[in-house]
Order: structure tokens, then C-alpha cells, then sequence
């Protein structure tokens, strides 16, 4: 990367947000108290789209953002961006003109509190007055349903609330670290009371913090049976908690075996709506005849993802971390995630069940925001030509006027 010229470095520090691909945790920081406007005479145009690039990269490190506001990266300015319409927009000193419409009442999570969520009830439209980021030209629309809910999330972060302040029952999760959160699942799933113990290492084998690994033959053949019996529970123990840790690490919602090397038919499974899942030995015994296609990706070929047709609904023979058959339904995103796991431990990667004709596109932090920042830049181009065009017709047709 080119070194920086020197009269590009902020004056207020906002180099520091271009580097920062990472939310912040919670807790009684900036990320609670109130954004400063952003000064268009202090803060470079330049600066303004560094601000909304950093924005873009953090809310891309993570499989589920689609909006982010700047306190969130530890930047205390009024900007925001959201990605939940069929455009991306980045506004500056973004404030709530009115609201209308029937009130709803849907899940929220923030990416400064993975694990949380909660419902909370908010009106179906919001109209909203922001700057520009080129220019700071002031701009008034209306938007609806899911993209108004998440406008009216992330503007509140800016005044140092939270989704959680306004849910209308208690939130579920709590947050933890990634280290407490793998503990604390484990425990859950082993049936202990508190989770007192430490990841320790009964064998030294899967308690080496396993890594992703990459294509190299174990993701590319079926995974051998897991004898309980002969793995014994704790060594079963370190290794859930090894693979949970891993993928909370990646924020991933689901985790085989054979992504961290193990050739075993063994699956983690976390869609953050209620506790962990293991599976294993799975076999799929039923599934609904309907399906969806929807976009996949995968911890083990990061910086892509493709469509992929899957039942809307399935049922799975597993065991259980005790030793006992049950049968389990997925239905809709978990159904999703149950197959592609458990295609992971048959050898097979989403790739190879996408239509040949279909295409990967690209999810690297850095590649998806280099491209939403071009995009928001070329519509607020576009925005200025035609604003232009309209104030040179116009002041064609009438009598001169003072330049602002
Ligand atoms: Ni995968």
C-alpha cells in the first residue's frame, strides 16, 4: 500500500477508522454516547469517504451487517451506511423527519453485541433528511419495511442507544467473548452446571486451536463415523468446543469437522437464535420437496460466496453428545445450514451443488467495500451533474443570480 501524503492525515484521527475492519465490544464507550456532526469545513471530502470505506469494510467482516453507524468502529461522527435497500447509501448528520405507517415488531442484533438479539417494535416508514458525502447537499426521502428499520437502528446509535434500550422483551444472548461464549456453549451442550472449566487438552490433539485449513483433500472426501465410545467424552468435549470457538472466531454459523482437519463426521451449528447445535453421525432421513435458492459461503473458501438451491426443510438422524438417536427439523436459514454442513462431513463443498452457470461473487472485506464505495460515489456524481444540469437550465430562463 502507497504511504499516506501527509496533508491527508485527519487532523481528528480518522485515519485510524481506514485500518479498523473490527466492531467494537459494548460497553459504556463511544458506542454509548452522542456522535459529533460532521463539520464539512473540518473533515475533507476525502476524509468523508475514507469515513464511509471504513464503515463498509467493518460492517463486511461479518456474514450478517447491513447497516453500521460510525460510533460502532469507535469513530464518534454522525455517519452511517446501510446496505438493506436495493442501493447502498452512506449518510452524513442523518436525522429523523417523521415516522409513519403501522408499527412492527421484529428481531434486531447489532455487530457491536454478537449473540444479542431482541425484538423490538418500530414504525414501517421513516423519512429521513442526511448531507451528501461529496458535497453535503441535503437530501429528503422515505424509505420502508426492512430498510427503514434498519435507518432508524443505526441512527439511534448515534445518539448513544441501542437497540436493546427499546426491545420489548429481553434480549436473548448475552455477549461475551469469543473465548466465554465457547465455554459457556460447551458446558451448555455437556450439561454442566457452570462452566468452570477451561478448554484443557485430555489427548493434545483438538485443543491446538484449529485452524481453517484449506482445500487440501480432507474437505474433498467423506469423513469417517465418530465412535463416541472410542473418542471418549471429554476428548468430544474439546474438540465441540475447539470447532465452536473457531467458528465464533469467523463468525460463521456453522462448522464440519473436516474445515479444521478432522475427518469426522461432526458438525457445530450456531444461527444465534437460541443455543448451539451438534451433530453427529447426521444423516439427512427427510426433506421438503420445495426449494430455495439463496446465496452460501463458506469459512473454507473465504472471500466468496454463490447461490445454491436447498430444501426449504429437512430432517436429520443424529446423536447426540450422550450417545442417544434423535431426530431434528430444520426448517428455512437452519435448514440451509444443517445441509451444507453436513454435505462438508459427505466431501462436498457448496461449489460443487451451485448450477454451472452460476457465479461466485466476491464477499473479501476489502474487494466489497471498494465496490460500494464506487457505487455510492458514482450515484452522488450522478446526483451533482443532474443538480448542475437543472441549476444551469434554470438560470438560463431567468435573471442572474448571486452565487452563494
Ligand atoms: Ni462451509
Amino acid at each position: 500500500m502507497p504511504e499516506r501524503k501527509a496533508e491527508r492525515v485527519a487532523p481528528a484521527g480518522l485515519s485510524v477508522l481506514t485500518a479498523s475492519r473490527r466492531t467494537l465490544d459494548l460497553d459504556a464507550h463511544i458506542v454509548r454516547s452522542r456522535a459529533e456532526h460532521v463539520d464539512y469545513d473540518r473533515v475533507t471530502r476525502m476524509q468523508r469517504w475514507d469515513v464511509v470505506h471504513g464503515l463498509v469494510a467493518a460492517m463486511n467482516a461479518g456474514p450478517t451487517g447491513v447497516g453500521i453507524a460510525a460510533p460502532m468502529v469507535g469513530v464518534g461522527l454522525r455517519a452511517v451506511v446501510v446496505t438493506a435497500g436495493a442501493e447502498p447509501l452512506a449518510m452524513f448528520n442523518p436525522e429523523v423527519v417523521a415516522t409513519s405507517g403501522p408499527e412492527r415488531t421484529e428481531d434486531e442484533g447489532n455487530l457491536c453485541l454478537p449473540g444479542v438479539r431482541a425484538p423490538v417494535t418500530r414504525p414501517s416508514e421513516a423519512t429521513i433528511r442526511w448531507q451528501s458525502v461529496n458535497s453535503g447537499q441535503y437530501k429528503t426521502e422515505t424509505f420502508r419495511g426492512w430498510e427503514a428499520r434498519v435507518l432508524l437502528h443505526e441512527i439511534e446509535v448515534l445518539d448513544g442507544r441501542m437497540f436493546i434500550d427499546d426491545a420489548s422483551k429481553p434480549p436473548v444472548g448475552t455477549w461475551r467473548p469469543i473465548d466465554d461464549l465457547a465455554g459457556r456453549s460447551v458446558a451448555g451442550l455437556f450439561g454442566e452446571g457452570s462452566p468452570t472449566r477451561r478448554l484443557r487438552d485430555p489427548l493434545s490433539l483438538a485443543v491446538l486451536r484449529p485452524k481453517l485449513l484449506s482445500l487440501d483433500g480432507v474437505l474433498n472426501r467423506p469423513a469417517a463415523n465418530v465412535d463416541l465410545d472410542g473418542l471418549g467424552r471429554e476428548h468430544l468435549r474439546a474438540i465441540v468446543e475447539s470447532m465452536l470457538h473457531v467458528q465464533y472466531q469467523h463468525r460463521g454459523v456453522g462448522l464440519a469437522a473436516p474445515q479444521v482437519g478432522l475427518g469426522l463426521r461432526l458438525i457445530v451449528i450456531d444461527i444465534g437464535d437460541g443455543p448451539p447445535v451438534v451433530l453427529i453421525n447426521p444423516r439427512i432421513t427427510d426433506r421438503n420437496d420445495e426449494q430455495e435458492v439463496a446465496l452460501e459461503g463458506c469459512l473454507s473458501l473465504p472471500g466468496w460466496r454463490g447461490p445454491v438451491s436447498r430444501s426449504t426443510a429437512v430432517k436429520v438422524a443424529t446423536e447426540t453428545v450422550d450417545g442417544a438417536t434423535v431426530d431434528l427439523e430444520f426448517a428455512g436459514f437452519a435448514a440451509r445450514v444443517a445441509q451444507h454442513e453436513i454435505d462438508h462431513v459427505d466431501g462436498l463443498l457448496y461449489t460443487g451443488r451451485m448450477d454451472p452457470e452460476a457465479e461466485l461473487t466476491p464477499t473479501d472485506p476489502d474487494a466489497v467495500a471498494a465496490e460500494l464505495v464506487r457505487r455510492m460515489q458514482a450515484t452522488e456524481a450522478a446526483e451533482s451533474r443532474r443538480t448542475a444540469d437543472a441549476h444551469r437550465s434554470s438560470a438560463a430562463s431567468r435573471p442572474k443570480k448571486r452565487r452563494r
